[in-house]
């Protein structure tokens, strides 16, 4: 590593017209901004918030030039952090990595050490990239049902938008824990992909659709993760049974939420928000430590395509159309 070496990244940016444009290309250490950790990453991942930052999403990105990747796993090369020393295996997210600062698609980062955690001695990095902030995200939706005192036998739990990141690995996670999973999907080709997840049912998205305005359905399920929101977390709200819990994280479907306040005032139904973003630092090494241990989900090779940086082109649109299952890691280096 010297001074004036050049390094692969993903750089998203505005050209002379104004016009938002972004691919791979090559940075260096001194583009670099401040922050307390050197940082080589060798791994990343596709998230949907990392193709609206792909393509210059206004909601995401704040200042231009950027670089994506909400999540990443390296090794620490340079820290002014005692909490961290050289060689050690990090995970960076959380707060505004890959948001309102720079991300992980790019071979040296320097983050803040808020954004970093030591990589559990049991995860590999592999598996810490294939689960990422959707693994993350989809524990703490496991996590906030469990609290809410959902078990495996209060009944089924629908999880919605089930074969992208965030709900495979819900459906793999509950699955493991004993849960009864029903997995919904816009995918049929993937019924026996989400079946060998741990699916119990799969449901086509459409009957999440077109349901009348009533304000309460036919009382159906325990509870539900939902990653989709709009119409779906909707109609799952309005048919959970009395005293189950919901918990909500995105937004593909709908920013919307059209309900009454029957399902909370005549069923009890918790509506539980998930923020990966600003989790507490001792809640978010306890869910790591579970993810790494008795919660690691099984074979995360099933779900797991990996990438190179310089490929990502065709993913970022695709996962925008909603088009991928599963999760897709970021060679950084290749
Ligand atoms: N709050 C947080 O901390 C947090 C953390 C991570 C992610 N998120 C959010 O959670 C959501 C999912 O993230 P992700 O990375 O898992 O995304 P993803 O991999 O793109 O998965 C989203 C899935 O939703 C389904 N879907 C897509 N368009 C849909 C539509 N119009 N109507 C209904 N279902 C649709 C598709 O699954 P099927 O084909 O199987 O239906 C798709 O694969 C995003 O909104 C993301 O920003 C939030």
């Amino acid at each position: 590593m010297t001074a004036g070496a050049s390094f692969p990244r993903w750089l998203v940016d505005r050209d002379g017209a104004g016009e938002i444009v972004g691919g791979p290309t090559r940075g260096t250490f001194a583009d670099l901004p401040p922050g307390e950790l050197l940082v080589e990453v060798d791994l990343s991942s596709l998230n949907y918030k990392d193709a609206l930052a792909a393509t210059g999403s206004p909601g995401v990105v704040r200042h231009f030039p950027h670089i994506p990747g909400i999540d990443a796993i390296g090794r620490v090369v340079e820290s002014a952090d005692p909490r961290f020393h050289a060689g050690e295996r990090v995970i960076l997210s959380g707060g505004e990595f890959g948001a309102g600062e720079w991300g992980g698609w790019t071979r040296y980062a320097r983050p803040s050490a808020e954004r970093a955690l030591p990589l559990p001695h049991n995860l590999a990095p592999e598996e810490a990239a294939a689960l990422g902030i959707a693994g993350f995200t989809a524990a703490l939706s496991v996590r906030k049902l469990i609290a809410q005192g959902l078990r495996p036998d209060s009944g089924e739990i629908l999880v919605t938008g089930s074969t992208g990141g965030v709900g495979c690995i819900a459906v793999a996670l509950l699955a493991k824990l004993g849960y009864s999973v029903v997995a919904v999907t816009g995918k049929r080709d993937r019924t026996d992909w989400l079946r060998d997840l741990g699916a119990s049912r799969v449901v086509d998205r459409s009957e999440l659709k077109g349901l009348g305005d009533a304000p309460l359905l036919k009382s159906k399920w325990a509870g539900g993760i939902d990653t989709v929101g709009g119409e779906p977390l909707a109609v799952l709200i309005r048919s959970t049974k009395t005293g189950g819990c919901v918990t909500t994280c995105g937004l593909v479907a709908g920013a919307g939420l059209d309900l009454t306040v029957h399902p909370f005032i005549l069923r009890g139904v918790t509506l539980c928000g998930v923020d990966s973003a600003w989790t507490p630092g001792e809640e978010r090494a306890a869910v790591w430590k579970l993810l790494a241990g008795e919660w690691k989900p099984e074979r995360l090779d099933r779900i797991t395509r990996r990438v190179p940086l310089s490929a990502l082109a065709p993913e970022i649109e695709a996962i925008l159309a909603g088009r991928i299952a599963g999760r897709v890691v970021v060679e950084v280096n290749r």
